[in-house]
Order: structure tokens, then C-alpha cells, then sequence
């Protein structure tokens, strides 16, 4: 990884923060989900761990009632199990909500990697069945439960149309059941084109926002929380609506101003990786103020430490790492900003296994929020060139961000980030094996490894009339595959010729 100045790390959650919450969505290319309700628990280790027993007897009670009738004492046993722990959830207080997202699990609104891979298996099963997610609600009945299992199974319920229906013809009014609608392929080929020019005013309104925010904090005045929101409203909206144009822009790099730069791709890449979470907007909005103010605490921190071509004196990394503890109370005092957005400030240098800065006694992890931005951080910050180390290629920064991922990173976030950008993210340059240069217009949707180039140079080198090639299209590659990313300034390329 480059120099400890840019080093993110994530960890896991912290207490009084947004938190997703899954809703119906309708983004092209992912799953969307709806969810009956939402909550802002924060569940203890105990609670998460109590789930493992509750999917364990669900999948147990699946099994039971396709070969027993609902008397058989298999049948009777997982029942009363089931309610026995469901109903511990709710002698605390919370209703149990599960949701089945792509092929990880959520309690409540979070994120749990240790059991979306022990529970594989039940996840697809829930996924085939078309149900995103499950709340048992206070007040569970155990006729309910036995109501709503042989739903859960798959059991013919003899009621015409989906799971929704099946669900509300069963009279089952503690237990919400709610449906993923995977949008087809089809929807996507008619989705409108990105507007670029609506994400390229976005990227340059944000840019413009962290120029006028350096300016004020170093006069010691600070920028309106409207001017922040309105900002974050836009790129939120961009991120939805055009996200290819908007992955494609938060490639840009500039040397000179590398920070404001910086902060907006994090912001993007922040929120398209969100997006793959959750399209609740109230959490996009926190996390976008988050990443894009990520790192305002080094606007503080004399320049000429932070650019210093070679190793810091133990004072100066002590200023440096400081800068999220300044960034935190800068947006803190800043009147009417998302004080959700202030933890992120805090803990974007915190990694997933606990270490990382600020440290905390007792350690504690890190919200999600702020783990999105802990990759975003760190994929941007090794692929851009600084006064003291050289930028890293795409594909070299993903092998770097897969081979931290469950230690300074949050593996499933890792796993979506790279799914989202694929190896070869946009704006690359690329070498493909017939010898022929590009530049990666955007990622295929579900094949990390075949986006869509750009083909400008020939095998010799002979720059061509460029030619667009879906590497994903068996036809179009005719047999090509990316061998890996090349420097674009070394070949004294400008990218944005061919783009
Ligand atoms: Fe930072």
C-alpha cells in the first residue's frame, strides 16, 4: 500500500450512526429490494450470534415440515424453538428482520460477512423463493409460525402469484414478507443513457464546494450546511440515475489539487458502493457527507507535511494522523450539517480488524458507513500519484484491496467494491492479448473481468479509428481478454481523447 498518509482501513460497526435500510429500489442492474420496515437497532454480539441458532432451526424447520406432517414432534420442536429464540429478540425490545441480499445477510440493517458465508446455502434458497426479507414482529403468534414456515419452504400454497400474495393470504400479520425484484436484462438494455453532462456539473459542483470549504477553514470560518447538502443531493441523484458516467469521472485525477480531487471520487465511489447496499436515502446522503468531507481535517495540517517527499519526523505523523480527529470537530461544530456524517470523519483511518487511528480503548469497529469509505479511500488513494510514492495501476490496487480484504477491510464490501468496478475499472488502460491498447468504457454487470474497452492501438502500436468491444460478447472479444493495466502516462496517453 502507498504511504501511511493515504492508508484506509475499515472495521465493523459503531453505535449512533445511520445505518442502512434496505427499501424498494429500482436501479438497473441490481437486485431491488422491499422491505416492510426498517430499523436503526444496533444489535449486540450476543444478538448476532442468536441469529446463527434462529437460521440453523429455520433451515432445520424447512427440512422438517417438507418430510412431516405440522404435528410430527420434528416438526413441533423446531417450532418451539424457533419461537423460544425469536421471541428473545423481543422480550429486548426489537423485532427480527432478515434480509437476503445478493449473497449476503443483514440483520436489522446490519451487514454480517461470517454468517453470509456460513448460510450460504439458505441464502440462495430465500432468493430463489423471492423473499428479500423477513420481520417477525412482536406480538408473533406460534400459529403465525406455523402459518408462515411452509411459505418459508417453498410448501404450494394453492394462492395464484408471488410471495407477497402467498404471505397475505395467510393471515400472518406478524411476520412481514417481503420481495426481491431482480430487474431483467432487457430493462437494462432499455434503460436511458447515462447524462454526462448532468454527472459532469455534479463532479465539478463538488469540487467547487471543497475549494470554497478549504478556503473558509483556513480563514477559521466554515461553509454552509445547505451548500454541503445540496451538493451531496446531486451527486446521490447521480449515482442512481447515472452511474457509469459517474464510476467513469471518479477516475480523475489531478496532482495539484489532489485532496478536493480525491474527496469526490471517494464520494463517489462511496456512494455507488452504498447503492449496492441500499438505496435508502437518507443513508446515501450521511455517507455522501461522510466521504466527501472525509477528509477535510487535513485542511488543517500544514501542506508541506502532508506533501513531504520523504519520511515524516514522528511530530509530523502525529499531526497527520490527527487529521481525522480534527476533520470530526470541524464538522461537529458546523451547525445544521448530518452530524451522521461526523463518525465517518473519525473513523475512516480505522481498519476492520480494529487497529488503524484514531485508536479507541476499548477498540471498537467501525460503522458501515464508514467502512464504505475506508475502500473507496484507499482504492483512490493508491491509484493517484503523490509527492512521495507513484500511483499503482487499477488491477494492481484491487489485488492489494482482495489480498487486505478481512483484515484492514471489510471483506464483503471488498467483494461488492471490486464486483462494482470490476479489475479493470473505467478509465484504465488496457492491454489486451491480441497486443491491441484501450481504455475500459465501463464494467460488465456481473463479470469482474470483462468490461467494455476502447480500442485505439493496433498490436504494433499504431494508434487506430477507435473501436468499442464488449469483451463479454463472445463474438465482439473473438477471443481477446485483458492481459493487464498499463500506465497511461508512461505511454504519454490522455485518456480523456478517447472517452
Ligand atoms: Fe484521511
Amino acid at each position: 500500500m502507498s504511504d501511511d498518509r493515504d492508508v484506509t482501513v475499515a472495521g465493523p460497526r459503531d453505535e449512533g450512526m445511520p445505518i442502512i435500510s434496505p427499501e424498494k429500489g429500482t436501479r438497473a442492474g441490481q437486485p431491488s429490494i422491499e422491505v416492510s420496515q426498517s430499523s436503526s437497532i444496533v444489535f449486540s454480539s450476543r444478538q448476532v450470534k442468536r441469529l446463527r441458532e434462529v437460521l440453523a432451526r429455520l433451515s432445520g424447520a424447512r427440512r422438517a415440515i417438507r418430510f412431516y406432517p405440522m404435528a410430527h414432534p420434528a416438526v413441533r420442536e423446531s417450532i418451539a424453538t424457533l419461537m423460544s429464540l425469536v421471541g428473545q429478540y423481543h422480550s429486548e425490545g426489537v423485532d427480527l428482520q432478515v434480509t437476503f441480499f445478493e449473497n449476503e445477510l443483514l440483520l436489522g440493517e446490519q451487514l454480517l460477512p461470517e454468517e453470509s458465508i456460513l448460510f450460504d446455502q439458505l441464502i440462495r434458497d430465500m432468493t430463489e423463493l423471492g423473499l428479500g426479507t423477513m420481520t417477525f414482529l412482536r406480538g408473533l403468534t406460534t400459529d403465525e409460525m406455523e402459518r408462515a414456515l411452509p411459505i418459508l419452504s417453498g410448501e404450494p400454497s394453492g394462492v395464484v402469484g408471488g410471495l407477497d400474495k402467498v404471505a397475505a393470504a395467510a393471515n400472518i400479520p406478524h411476520v412481514l414478507l417481503s420481495t426481491v425484484t431482480t430487474v431483467d436484462r432487457a430493462d437494462q438494455l432499455t434503460r436511458p443513457a447515462d447524462d454526462h453532462e448532468a454527472a459532469q456539473a455534479s463532479y465539478v459542483g463538488a469540487l467547487d464546494l471543497l475549494r470554497e470549504l478549504d478556503r473558509l477553514i483556513k480563514h477559521n470560518r466554515m461553509v454552509s450546511a445547505e451548500h454541503v447538502r445540496g451538493v451531496v443531493r446531486s451527486m446521490v441523484d447521480n449515482v442512481l440515475d447515472n452511474r457509469y458516467a459517474m464510476l467513469e469521472l471518479s477516475g480523475l485525477k489531478d496532482y495539484d489539487e489532489y485532496t478536493f480531487y480525491h474527496s469526490v471520487n471517494v464520494a463517489i465511489l462511496s456512494l455507488s458502493l452504498g447503492t449496492m447496499i441500499s438505496t435508502d436515502r437518507r443513508f446515501l446522503s450521511s455517507l455522501g457527507v461522510g466521504a466527501l468531507m472525509h477528509d477535510i481535517g487535513k485542511m488543517t495540517v500544514d501542506i508541506a507535511v502532508l506533501n513531504k517527499p520523504g519520511s515524516l519526523t514522528s511530530e509530523e505523523w502525529a499531526d497527520v494522523r490527527m487529521h481525522p480527529v480534527y476533520g470530526a470537530e470541524a464538522a461537529a461544530l458546523l451547525p445544521g450539517l448530518d452530524k451522521a456524517a461526523v463518525p465517518v470523519i473519525l473513523e475512516h483511518h480505522m481498519r476492520f480488524d480494529l487497529d488503524g487511528y484514531p485508536q479507541r480503548s476499548p477498540k471498537r469497529g467501525q460503522h458501515i458507513a464508514s467502512r464504505i469509505v475506508a475502500v473507496a479511500d484507499a482504492y483512490d488513494a493508491m491509484t493517484s500519484r503523490r509527492s512521495y510514492s507513484a500511483a499503482r495501476l487499477q488491477d494492481e490496487s484491487m489485488e492489494v484491496l482482495l489480498s487486505s480484504a478481512g483484515t484492514a477491510f471489510d471483506p464483503v464490501l471488498v467483494r461488492l467494491f471490486v464486483r462494482m468496478l470490476g479489475i479493470y475499472p473505467p478509465r484504465s488502460v488496457v492491454r489486451l492479448s491480441s497486443g491491441e491498447v484501450g481504455v475500459v468504457l465501463k464494467p460488465h454487470d456481473t463479470d469482474i473481468t470483462t468490461p467494455t474497452v476502447r480500442v485505439f492501438a493496433d498490436a504494433q502500436a499504431a494508434f487506430i479509428d477507435p473501436v468499442d468491444i464488449d469483451l463479454s460478447d463472445a463474438v465482439e472479444a473473438a477471443g481477446r481478454r485483458i492481459d493487464c493495466c498499463l500506465d497511461a502516462a508512461g505511454l504519454n496517453v490522455d485518456v480523456d481523447d478517447y472517452l
